[in-house]
């Protein structure tokens, strides 16, 4: 079975994934390639070490979100991916792509969905004054950090957090978890049913 990951940046969770596949479970399959819309991308570096194909496309060279998305379309295709894992990928994604790989795309947002969508989600649960945070793996759908949760894990708020320590915190949990949800769908015990994700046959 063959993953692509999408990436933006560091590329901790992308790492979480290659060390995966040297684990006895192993991760379910291979990475077939780690795309960035960012050169600089950091997890790059990270998948030229670990022997994986790795693309660039960048928003630069396109005029409009649906033109750079249809490219990205044809880019991801090039891979034939079962199964593709945003990971830490920063755009927003059209309808277009969004439905191209309904049910074979997922994200993992660093908050208690529905709480937080979108950017700064530590530095919000902070002001909020919450006392646990965490995150969330979801189906992605049309809406922005909407789509069906598969898997969330939440972390406590300490009194002298500040947005680096939390964010650090919420991590170590996204690099379990992300391995053993993308293992899931790569064993078929994992698929998204109308909107409803279900894993061993059982809705989550
Ligand atoms: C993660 O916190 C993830 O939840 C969010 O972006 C961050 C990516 O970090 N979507 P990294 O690039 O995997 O280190």
């Amino acid at each position: 079975r063959r993953v692509v990951v999408l990436i933006s940046g560091n590329g901790s969770n992308l790492q979480a994934l290659i060390d995966a596949r040297g684990t006895e479970e192993g991760l379910g399959g291979d990475i077939v390639a780690v795309i960035s819309d960012k050169a600089d991308a950091y997890g790059l570096e990270r998948a030229r070490q670990a022997d994986i194909p790795d693309r660039v496309l960048s928003p630069r060279e396109f005029p409009s979100r649906e033109e750079y998305d249809l490219h990205l379309i044809r880019l991801v295709e090039e891979y034939e991916p079962d199964l593709i894992v945003l990971a830490g990928f920063m755009r927003i994604l059209s309808p277009a792509f969004v439905l191209r790989f309904h049910g074979r795309l997922i994200n993992i947002h660093p908050s208690l969905l529905p709480k937080y969508k979108g950017l700064h989600t530590h530095r919000r649960a902070l002001e909020a004054g919450d006392n646990e945070h965490g995150l969330s793996i979801h189906f992605v759908t049309e809406e922005l950090d909407g789509g069906p949760v598969i898997l969330q894990a939440t972390v406590p708020v300490e009194l002298d957090d500040d947005e680096s320590s939390l964010a650090r915190r919420v991590q170590v949990k996204e690099h379990l978890l992300y391995p053993i949800v993308v293992r899931w769908f790569l064993q078929g015990r994992l698929q998204l049913l109308g909107n409803h994700p279900v894993l061993d046959g059982q809705p989550l």
